[in-house]
């Protein structure tokens, strides 16, 4: 399988989870490179549901070494208890997991700072997991920030930490937020701390050792294009590299030894949170929110669902490099009689074949849209590309053309089997 980049190609929550555990057959190690627990992968083995939040998805499978390498932010609380629940659920966690000594910490005051902030926007809040994400990776480009080095060492910890937390709650208070209590956090993140330590390592040393054995890495990316710090609907987006880039840096592998993108997007489009979204569409979230789907895997929160945006998509196969593509939740629009499809913006006289940089232009961009004959047909047992609709294929084949790259797969159920490779 060679060294594989997965990403979303939209706004988060493509399916990334079930795509990764499909394809971890065929790897051998797993890396997650961006993001926090503000992500939910979600993986269904038989009718068992796990949802993952910072350990990559591969953890699901046998002999797969799992990796979080240093673009992640890890909230230490959240990674114990995350781990405890999948052992509690049968799954190894031991060797087969490593945590990158350089991968920054969530601590309560980024949490509750990203909180606080929010309060301070109002309506224009970006409406945030609130779970530290943009305060921690603050503080890492700020470098004050304390990594997985410092958390395992208590001397550096409670040193660095009393620090940190004089200035945070200086800045907590000024905000009207609450003070976090030096002697609670110290304690919570010492017990995390030695909790975690055996899983600690230099994962780019560790990384290069198995690439040097011939292993085949799968990249497990977070989030979605358009939630990229750089590339994203900005100020509307996550803070962090989401796309293929983040890749490299949050992991330590070099450019050249990437051989493959996989982008990974509905047959619809969702998003949570607030922030442009151009071809939402209340009936479309009506149907979805009515067959009790697109509802977070994190937060639960309801997400806003609409069309195919192919600019979208497009902007994203350019961005990240996307050669091939997994196309989720063709099943979703089963009982949808005209499909639309946005093939580009009007904005005024401007027409946008590519996502523009502005996120007040996007907002103001009105889709232009293609129709398709829906297929009016149940997908979810279909195995092959021939089991599928003729009706279904040719859209899955116009969106593939509008998008710009290979279609790869075809998901029609979240689980395994439900998955045809075209
Ligand atoms: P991720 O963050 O990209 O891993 O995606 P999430 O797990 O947050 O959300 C995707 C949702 O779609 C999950 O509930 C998956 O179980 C589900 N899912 C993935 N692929 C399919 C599919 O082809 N059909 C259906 N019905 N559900 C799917
Ligand atoms: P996965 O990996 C969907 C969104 C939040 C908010 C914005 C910023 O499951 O696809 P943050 O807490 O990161 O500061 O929030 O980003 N967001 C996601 N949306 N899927 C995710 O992850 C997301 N992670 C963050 O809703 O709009
Ligand atoms: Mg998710």
């Amino acid at each position: 399988m060679a060294n594989t980049i997965l990403v979303g190609a939209q706004w988060g929550d493509e399916g990334k989870g079930k795509i990764i555990d499909v394809l971890t057959e065929r790897a051998d190690v797993v890396v997650r490179y961006a993001g926090g627990n503000n992500a939910g992968h979600t993986v269904y083995l038989g009718k068992k549901k796990y949802v993952l939040h910072l350990i990559p998805s591969g953890i699901l499978r046998r002999n797969k070494l799992c990796v979080i390498g240093n673009g992640v932010v890890i909230d230490p609380l959240g990674l114990v208890s995350e781990i405890t629940g999948l052992q509690k659920m049968g799954i190894k966690v031991g060797r087969n997991f490593v945590v990158s000594e350089t991968a920054h910490v969530v601590f309560p005051y980024h949490r509750e700072l990203d909180a606080q902030r929010e309060v301070l926007k109002g309506k224009n809040k970006i409406g945030t997991t609130k779970r530290g994400i943009g305060p921690a990776y603050g503080d890492k480009v700020a470098r004050v920030g304390l990594r997985m080095g410092d958390l395992i060492d208590p001397a550096r910890l409670e040193a660095r930490l009393s620090l940190r937390i004089k200035e945070s709650n200086s800045v907590l208070k000024a905000l009207g937020g609450q003070p976090v209590s030096f002697k609670q956090v110290l304690a919570d993140y010492n017990k995390a701390g030695k909790f975690l330590k055996p899983f600690v390592e230099n994962t780019v040393v560790l990384l290069h050792k198995a690439m040097r054995r011939g292993e085949d890495i799968l990249f497990e990316g977070a989030q979605g294009t358009f939630l990229d710090i750089d590339h994203g609907t900005y100020p509307f987006v996550t803070s962090s590299n989401t796309t293929a880039g983040g890749a490299c840096t949050g992991s330590g592998v070099p450019p050249h030894r990437m051989d493959r993108v996989v982008g990974v997007l509905k047959a619809y489009t969702t998003r949570v949170g607030e922030g442009p979204l151009p071809t939402e569409n209340q009936e479309i979230s009506d149907l979805l929110h009515g067959m009790g789907r697109e509802f977070g895997a994190t937060t639960g929160r309801a997400r806003r669902c609409g069309w195919f945006d192919s600019v979208a998509t497009r902007h994203a196969t350019m961005v990240n490099g996307i050669d091939d593509l997994a196309v989720t939740n063709l099943d979703g629009l089963d009982t949808v009689a005209t499909i639309k499809v946005c093939v580009a913006y009007r904005h005024g006289k401007k027409r946008y074949d590519y996502m523009p940089n502005d996120a007040a232009v996007l907002a103001a961009c009105e889709p232009v849209y293609a129709e398709f004959e829906g297929w009016l047909t149940p997908t979810h047992k279909a195995k092959t590309w021939k089991q599928l609709p003729p009706k279904a294929r040719a859209y899955l084949k116009a969106i593939a053309e509008l998008t710009g790259a290979k279609l790869f797969i075809a998901s029609v159920g979240p689980a395994r089997d439900q998955t045809i490779f075209v």
